[in-house]
């Protein structure tokens, strides 16, 4: 494999998470997000959907500094995060007083939402269970999201992709799409950045 489809695919961003500390490859992506298409100041509250097993969380975490608050929600256990409030369930579950520990912090600056279906890859299919946990982060969004706030949301490229641009023009000022660098280029995953909630 050269040295640039190994960057591209990924492979580059795995050794580099181990190096790093990071636990996941996906830690690069938020990196990239973060750094390019969403502004994130110190003291700010960012929600995770889909969290587990953290990489986002911790990188969440260093931009937001010490002031602010993560919080994660993820059908999986994940490994205690210093200073990040985690609620395991599922997200089709989230209810109003699950953040009451944290209400200070609340509403949030920032959604974020890295989850997938499990892929069958029948791409109807795998479209229509992106769509579903879209529809679950837009209900979280319209209770958790402060006014002006930011979206951050992974869907397949095709129906899932219009699908959920045309839910965030309906909500937001401005929409934007972006597939980062430590996303592999075999991969139909992209991002869909919402901003200034309406
Ligand atoms: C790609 S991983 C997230 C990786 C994470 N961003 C990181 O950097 O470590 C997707 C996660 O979404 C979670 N997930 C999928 N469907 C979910 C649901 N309905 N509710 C909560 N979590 C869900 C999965 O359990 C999985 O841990």
């Amino acid at each position: 494999m050269s040295l640039k489809s190994n960057y591209r695919d990924g492979d580059f961003f795995t050794k580099r998470s181990k190096k790093e500390g990071y636990r996941s490859r996906a830690s690069y992506k938020l990196k990239e997000l973060l750094q390019k298409e969403i502004r994130v100041s110190k003291g700010q509250s960012i929600l995770d959907l889909g969290c587990s097993p953290g990489g986002w969380i911790q990188v969440a975490k260093e931009f937001v500094g010490k002031s602010g608050k993560i919080a994660g929600v993820d059908l999986k256990e994940m490994e205690f995060i210093e200073g990040c409030f985690f609620l395991n369930k599922s997200i089709e579950e989230i209810e109003q007083n699950d953040f009451d520990e944290i209400k200070e912090f609340l509403p949030f600056d920032l959604v974020l939402s890295d989850m997938a279906p499990n892929i069958s890859g029948i791409r109807e299919r795998d479209n229509a269970l992106m769509m579903g946990l879209v529809d679950h982060v837009l209900s979280v969004v319209d209770i958790f999201l402060k006014d002006r706030g930011t979206v951050l949301i992974k869907v397949f490229q095709g129906e899932s992709l219009d699908y959920t641009r045309s839910a965030l023009n309906e909500r937001f000022r401005q929409v934007k799409i972006s597939k980062p660098k430590a996303s592999r280029s075999n991969s139909n995953e992209i991002y869909i950045v919402g901003k200034e909630l309406k």
